[in-house]
C-alpha cells in the first residue's frame, strides 16, 4: 500500500495546469496537498490549475512573501508557501487543514511532514526532465488519497 504512486509527463504549463485542474475537480474539501519541487518546477502552476478546477476566477500570484493566501470557489483555496519558512507556529495551519470546506495547498509542503506529524496527505513530487518537461509523482498517504487519485479517471494528458 505504502509504495502506491501515479507519475505524470507534462510537456508543457499548460499540461501541467491541466493535471491541476482535474485535482481541483475531483476534490470535495478537507484535501491537503504538498507541493515538492526546486524553484520554477512548476508548483505554483500546477496550482492555477487548482484554482481553476475550484471554480476560482482570479489570477493566483505565488505567496512567497506574504506566506498564505485563501480564495474562494466552489470550495475555498488556501494556498501556502513555505519557502521562506522556517516556524509554521502562529500560522494555523492545523486549522486550515481540519477545515472541510477548503482545499489546502502548500508549495515545500515536505516541510509540514516532520513538523506536523502527518499521517494524510497527498505529496506531489515535480521533476525537472527538461526545459518544458516535467515529471509529476502523486504519492498517496493514507486511504484517503489512494481513493483520491483513483477517482481521476485518467491523468495523463
Ligand atoms: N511542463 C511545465 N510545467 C510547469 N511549468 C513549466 C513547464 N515547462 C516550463 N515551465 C515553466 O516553469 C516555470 C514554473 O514556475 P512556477 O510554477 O512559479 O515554479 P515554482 O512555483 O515551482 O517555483 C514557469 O516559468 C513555467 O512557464
Ligand atoms: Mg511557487
Amino acid at each position: 500500500m505504502e509504495n502506491i504512486h501515479i507519475i505524470i509527463y507534462s510537456q508543457s504549463p499548460l499540461e501541467t495546469e491541466k493535471i491541476g485542474e482535474t485535482i481541483g475537480k475531483i476534490s470535495k474539501g478537507g484535501e491537503l496537498f504538498l507541493l515538492q519541487g526546486n524553484l520554477g518546477a512548476g508548483k505554483t502552476v500546477l496550482v492555477k490549475g487548482i484554482a481553476k478546477g475550484l471554480g476560482i476566477d482570479v489570477q493566483i500570484v505565488s505567496p512567497s512573501f506574504i506566506i498564505m493566501k485563501n480564495y474562494y470557489g466552489r470550495l475555498i483555496l488556501n494556498h501556502i508557501d513555505l519557502y521562506r519558512v522556517n516556524s509554521i507556529e502562529g500560522l494555523g495551519i492545523e486549522e486550515y487543514i481540519d477545515d472541510n470546506s477548503s482545499v489546502t495547498v502548500v508549495e515545500w509542503g515536505e516541510k509540514l511532514i516532520s513538523l506536523l506529524d502527518l499521517k494524510e496527505y497527498l505529496l506531489i513530487k515535480i521533476d525537472i526532465t527538461d526545459n518544458n518537461s516535467r515529471e509529476i509523482t502523486l504519492i498517496p498517504k493514507g486511504e484517503r488519497y489512494i481513493k483520491f487519485i483513483e477517482r481521476a479517471k485518467e491523468w495523463q494528458i
